[in-house]
């Protein structure tokens, strides 16, 4: 048990794979009390069974973070269940990486409407009840592509850019109420990512890098435990990391 992560209530969207879900297990292992937002609803209730049956807290609410109301609803859920909201994990997040020049206008909607307004969605929910706690912490997952731009990955990396800016922004705003903001950025790592990519061969190459230096999702869950774990006065604004053997 960690005694600045223990008994807190920790919202995480895109819970039902990868990254959140490996951050849900850790965080309630070290005794947080988890409320699990995605779309793939039978996913999140049973890790939050699991969860449960080993004596943690948690909950699930269906959440599809490009809709507003929905997001306002998992934040209304742990408010109701559990009357405070101590951090939310803005995780939820897709990457349909292809060139420009096939013109994939429904993979960049998805796109941002998934890493930008469901980010934006999520602060949102959460920000009224954190500013009358006068306390609380939102961390929003970019990526190493929030750093850097390659070719296909345009759409995703200016998607990822503007978490890291929103992050910024908002870190400045919520000053006043004692609220700390963390972005995280990683590299590759093991998930279900990948499998959101529609051209097809685009997506055999980036599977392929994938399978060479990718490193597990625990990574995430580490350094996501390690910015909530600080004293209050003491605010992680930004962790980058990646694989030791990836290069880009
Ligand atoms: N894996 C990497 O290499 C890597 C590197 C840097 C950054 N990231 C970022 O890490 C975050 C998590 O990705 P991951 O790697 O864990 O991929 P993942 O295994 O595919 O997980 C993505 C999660 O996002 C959720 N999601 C997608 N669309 C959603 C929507 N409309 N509403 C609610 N939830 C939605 C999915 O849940 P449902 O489908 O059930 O809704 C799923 O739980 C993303 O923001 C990604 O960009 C990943």
């Amino acid at each position: 048990m960690s005694q600045n992560i223990e008994g807190k209530v920790i919202i995480i969207t895109g819970a039902s794979s990868g990254l959140g879900e490996a951050a849900a297990r850790h965080l309630a292992s070290l005794g947080a009390t988890i409320v699990l937002g995605a779309r793939r609803v039978e996913r999140i209730q049973s890790l939050a069974k699991e969860l449960t049956d080993q004596g943690g807290r948690a909950l699930a609410v269906a959440t599809d973070v490009t809709q507003y109301p929905e997001v306002q609803r998992l934040a209304d859920s742990a408010l109701q269940v559990y009357e405070r909201i101590d951090v939310l994990i803005n995780n939820a997040g897709l990457m349909p990486q292809s060139p420009l020049e096939r013109r994939k206008i429904d993979d960049w909607n998805r796109t941002i409407d998934v890493n930008i307004k469901g980010v934006l969605y999520g602060i949102a929910a959460v920000l009224p009840c954190m500013q009358k706690q006068k306390s609380g912490h939102i961390i929003n997952v970019s990526s190493v592509a929030g750093h850097k731009v390659r070719v296909g990955g345009a759409v995703y990396a200016a998607t990822k850019h503007a978490v890291r800016v929103i992050s910024e922004g908002l870190r400045q705003e919520v000053k006043p109420y004692d609220i700390r903001t963390t972005v995280i950025s990683p590299g590759a790592i093991d998930s279900e990512l990948t499998d959101s990519i529609t051209e097809p061969d685009v997506a055999q190459n980036i599977k392929a890098f994938y399978a060479q230096v990718a490193i597990p999702a625990d990574s995430f869950a580490r350094a996501v435990a390690f910015a909530i774990s600080q004293p209050p006065q003491v605010d992680i604004n930004e962790i980058l990391y990646r694989p030791t053997r990836q290069e880009f």
